[in-house]
């Protein structure tokens, strides 16, 4: 049967490190704090790189490790919830800077919050399984710094700016099951508002700044749900068990998250690729950023399977079941 395989990744971060320490001379916080409540020591920030450069840059990484001609690439999706523009898409800019644009080629954006690169696999998987496209680009990429209220601690500190590429083609083994989900949740527990209503005939709106917000405590709760039901959903698709699968690659969050599963569903937390410390939470990106982490390490070899689980703002979960 057809599947697709993914057979390169890449990462791009900006250059500016911003430690616990420094935002603890913006905001009343501590390295002491945000290290034991979400295992995150630093993470970068954006000083003039774009949401579609770190696109860009990911994607390239991807191609010159793996060394594959860009012409060959015919469905561009990328994921983010901070794009440059409304319109274009971050899409059809990232096919303009690889020279793809006298190709034919489908380029589009998602918002699936920080499930993004994983519904953005399943997407691409579905036209690759049709034989609608042959190699798909999918890569989630954030500038999540220019969403933030620098003067909300609870939420400046854990979030930081990068984009993760993948390619995927038809092969006869790779993903083996996959599984997403969502619910509207009515309480926006996690949300960045865009544009009010302004028109001469619109009711009169309050003004809401464009800040991310998010109850951490229900978010918390969620996610020790999504992450557990996404897993279980691809296993029991697949027919396969924990056993089977050599490393979870989480959507990178909160360690306490990555601890709360590996304790509730008696999984060795050796099993899960984390590098949260580094980057903080990158939403779309952070799932791209720790593959390509974990593929460079040399510790995955052909025939392990992996999950890639992600959830997010929406409320959306889901996860990847693939074998390398
Ligand atoms: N530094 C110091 N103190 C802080 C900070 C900070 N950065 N932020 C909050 N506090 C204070 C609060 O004001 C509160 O003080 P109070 O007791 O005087 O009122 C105290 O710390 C405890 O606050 P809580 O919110 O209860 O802290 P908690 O232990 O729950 O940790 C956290 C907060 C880290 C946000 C946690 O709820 C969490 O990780 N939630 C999940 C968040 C998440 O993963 N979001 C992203 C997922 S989806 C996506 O990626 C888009």
């Amino acid at each position: 049967m057809i599947t697709s395989k993914i057979i390169a990744a890449g990462k791009a971060v900006p250059a500016k490190i911003v430690t616990n320490d420094d935002l603890s001379r913006l905001v009343d916080t501590s390295d002491e704090w945000i290290k034991s409540r979400t295992g995150i020591e630093e993470r970068r920030i954006s000083q003039n790189e774009t949401t579609t450069d770190l696109a860009y840059e990911a994607s390239k990484a991807a191609f010159d490790k793996y060394k594959i001609d860009p012409a060959t690439i015919d469905l561009i999706i990328v994921a983010t919830i901070s794009p440059d523009n409304f319109m274009p898409s971050t899409a059809s800019l990232l096919q303009e800077r690889l020279g793809l644009n006298n190709r034919h080629v489908m380029a589009f954006d998602i918002n699936a919050a920080c499930t993004g690169l994983v519904y953005g696999i399943q997407i691409a998987h579905k036209f690759i399984q049709t034989g609608s496209a042959k190699r798909a680009l999918v890569v989630g990429s954030e500038t999540l710094s220019r969403t933030l209220n620098w003067e909300d601690r609870s939420t400046c500190v854990i979030f930081g700016d990068g984009a993760g590429a993948v390619v995927l083609e038809a092969s006869d083994r790779g993903i083996i099951a996959d599984y997403t989900n969502s619910l509207g949740d009515p309480d926006l527990n996690l949300a960045i508002p865009a544009l009010p209503l302004k028109s001469p005939f619109a009711d009169e709106m309050t003004c809401s700044p464009s800040c991310m917000t998010m109850n951490g405590a229900e978010i918390f709760k969620f996610a020790s749900f999504a992450v557990k039901d996404a897993i279980v959903h691809v296993l029991e698709k697949s027919g396969l068990t924990m056993d089977d699968i050599k490393f979870i690659v989480p959507h990178q969050a909160n360690m306490r998250i990555v601890s709360k599963i590996s304790k509730v569903m008696h999984i060795p937390v050796e099993k899960f690729y984390v590098n949260i410390k580094n980057y903080g939470n990158t939403s779309s990106a952070s799932i791209g950023i720790a593959l390509d982490e974990l593929l460079d390490s040399g510790q995955v070899h052909p025939g392990d399977k992996l999950i890639l689980v992600g959830f997010g703002g929406g409320l959306t979960w889901g996860a990847i079941l693939v074998e390398f």
